[in-house]
Parts: C-alpha cells; sequence; structure tokens
C-alpha cells in the first residue's frame, strides 16, 4: 500500500510516499527556516502565504521522486491537528481536494503522534511496549505506546517545550535561528560545567519543566555581563564573547538534556518497555542521543535526522497503520485543529 504523506503544520511544506509504513520512496521537504530567520522566529502570515505557494509542486516533486503517479497512490494522509491555523488550512485543503479529485481515501493525521512513526522506517520497526520521548518545538511528553493507536500519557512539560526553551536561550546568548542546532554546535566547543544552571524538581515523577532554567539562563547572563534584570535582554548577546557564548550553550544543553534523560530513565525502570523511541526536532541532537544511550540499558535505534524535524514520510507511515484498523475521513468534513490533544484510536 503506497500512502502520500502531505504536511504543513508549522514551517515546512512537505511531501512523501511511504510503502506499507516500511519502505520510503521519496521524502521532500521545503523548510522556510530562511524566510523567518530574519525575524528570529516563526511569522504564521508569512508561514501560511509560502504553503500556498509551494505545496502543489512539492507533492508533484514527491510523486515523482517516487516513480509514480496518481494511479499508483493507495490513500493520502495529511497533518489537521495540532499547528498553526492557517498553515494546517493549506495542507488540508490540498488534501481534501486531491482526495475528492483522484478518488482516494483520506486519513486525517495528529502531527506529534506522527513524530513517534519516523522511528518505523528504521531498518527494525520498534516493539510494543514502547516507550516515546517526544521532544519538539511545541511539545514535551513521556508516553507509554501499548499498540498503534493504544497509548497513554505518562508526563509532560508543565510550561515551555523543550525545543522552544532551545529556541529562546539561543536568542539570549544571540545564537542562530532555530535555536536548537545553533546551541548544539556552540556546547562543542563550550564546557557544559561552566555555569551551575538548575533543574527543575516537580511533584509529577515523568513531567518536565524548562521556563525555569530558561530564566536562569537569563539571570546567569545577566550577572556574567555585569548588569541587572532591568537590562534589555535584547541587548546581552553583544556584550558576550564567544567564550562565553558557547560555555553558556553547553552548560544549559546539558542540564536541559539530564532533565529529559532523567525522566526518561525513570520510566524505563518503572514500565520495562520492550523499546525506547525519541520523536521530534530535538531527537536530532546528538548530545541527547549520547547520554540516553549511556543512561538507558537497552539498544536505541535513531530515526536519521531528516526525520526528526518536521516531514511528511511520518505521516506517510503512520497513515499506514491507520488504514489497517480505521475507516477514512470524508474530504468534505474534515476540519483542521490547531490544539487537540493525541488521542487513541
Ligand atoms: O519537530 P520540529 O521540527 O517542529 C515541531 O513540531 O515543533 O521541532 C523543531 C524544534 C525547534 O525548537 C528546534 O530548535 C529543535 O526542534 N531542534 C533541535 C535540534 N534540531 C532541531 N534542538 C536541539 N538540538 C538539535 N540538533
Ligand atoms: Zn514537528
Amino acid at each position: 500500500m503506497k500512502i502520500l504523506g502531505i504536511e504543513s503544520s508549522c514551517d515546512e511544506t512537505a511531501a512523501a510516499v511511504v510503502e506499507d509504513g516500511r519502505t520510503l520512496l521519496s521524502n521532500v521537504i521545503n523548510s522556510q527556516i530562511d524566510i523567518h530567520a530574519v525575524y528570529g522566529g516563526v511569522v504564521p502570515e508569512v508561514a501560511a502565504r509560502s504553503h500556498i505557494e509551494v505545496v502543489n509542486p512539492v507533492i508533484n516533486q514527491a510523486l515523482s521522486d517516487a516513480g509514480l503517479t496518481w494511479d499508483d497512490i493507495d490513500a493520502i494522509a495529511v497533518t489537521y491537528a495540532p499547528g498553526l491555523v492557517g498553515s494546517l488550512l493549506i495542507g488540508t485543503l490540498a488534501a481534501r481536494t486531491l482526495a475528492m479529485l483522484k478518488n482516494k481515501p483520506l486519513y486525517p493525521i495528529h502531527h506529534v503522534e506522527a513524530h513517534v512513526y519516523a522511528n518505523f522506517l528504521n531498518d527494525k520497526a520498534p516493539e510494543f511496549p514502547m516507550l516515546a520521548l517526544i521532544v519538539s518545538g511545541g511539545h514535551s511528553q513521556l508516553m507509554l505506546f501499548r499498540g498503534h493507536g493504544d497509548f497513554e500519557l505518562l508526563g509532560q512539560t508543565c510550561d515551555d517545550a523543550i525545543g522552544e526553551a532551545f529556541d529562546k536561550v539561543a536568542k539570549i546568548l544571540g545564537l542562530g535561528y532555530p535555536g536548537g542546532p545553533s546551541i548544539a554546535k556552540a556546547a562543542l566547543n563550550g564546557n557544559p560545567l561552566a555555569y551551575q544552571l538548575p533543574k527543575a524538581k516537580l511533584a509529577g515523577a515523568y513531567d518536565f519543566s524548562f521556563s525555569g532554567l530558561k530564566t536562569a539562563v537569563l539571570r546567569a547572563v545577566q550577572r556574567e555581563v555585569g548588569v541587572d534584570f532591568t537590562f534589555p535582554s535584547t541587548g546581552l548577546a553583544a556584550r558576550l564573547d564567544d567564550v562565553q557564548r558557547n560555555d553558556f550553550a553547553a552548560s544549559f544543553q546539558r542540564i536541559a538534556i539530564e532533565t529529559l534523560v532523567d525522566k526518561t530513565a525513570q520510566a524505563f525502570r518503572d514500565y520495562n518497555p520492550k523499546s525506547v523511541v525519541v520523536a521530534g526536532g530535538v531527537a536530532a541532537n546528538q548530545e541527547l542521543r549520547r547520554i540516553l544511550s549511556e543512561r538507558l540499558p537497552i539498544h536505541i535505534d535513531y530515526a536519521p535526522m531528516n526525520l526528526c524535524t518536521d516531514n511528511a514520510a511520518m505521516l506517510a507511515t503512520l497513515g499506514f497503520y491507520k488504514a489497517q484498523k480505521i475507516q477514512p475521513t470524508s474530504p468534505f468534513e474534515l476540519e483542521v485543529s490547531p490544539s487537540l490533544s493525541m488521542n487513541n484510536w
């Protein structure tokens, strides 16, 4: 079964074809990073406009890269939640129209759940029960999957998502957007023990918090450059030298990663899963992978970097498993749902 995935929930327009939820036939990603970099973050209206311009060419490219025509496609899977409403609308309207025109079954997909399915494209598919650490720009959650569509939320962030914390701290330090990759790069040349930053202690055994850590970085930078809290945070970066910047990046990254790994290790001990996966943009972080593999007594197969950040292959993969279990949605009725949580199916 060949499924075409379409993704447009944030600042990537992507389309991909996956066969039987296992074999990647094509994977096209049009990133808007350059368009938003000048603003230091995603501007929703600009994102939606860019999706409109490229959605059809991206879909056509995915078909031609796979060497397929519409006749070969068995179904369409599209992100309908969560994300920016204007961005979600473009992908879903394209998918709905194509499903009607080409007479294909349509499967609505939850973007965060789809991130987990990037790991099913590895040589060996993960086994259930599967512990999933989901770490992206909008989400930080620990989930236990007992089967496809059968999962339980164990813990989540009480405030900022981990990727959001990377992006905000990068801004304070004057590192480029997106913050995750630029902090990871700066941290390679920094001392992770240079600054003592706090690790949040929470009542929930598997919950996270990153807002305090971000503020702690802000206060430490203010102290380091010799100004008080009234000094504008936008002016701080110019007063840091490269050594300080790299040391802050490394010290922040160490605590952020330790927080994630501590909770994942605790959930591993408590639930004894058969596999562990890491999903979402922050799963691309090499230091997170290294520490996690060091701390957990289980082999972890990580998804390739380009399938950790937003892509449509993960949608087409999850679409395959949905097609085995549930009925398609009417293309005349599908609506977007910008803040929907993950639900069993
Ligand atoms: O999953 P994703 O592409 O989009 C969302 O669904 O949110 O995740 C984007 C997030 C951004 O916050 C970005 O800074 C972060 O993933 N990220 C990283 C790395 N690459 C991307 N964070 C840490 N280390 C990285 N190497
Ligand atoms: Zn994402």
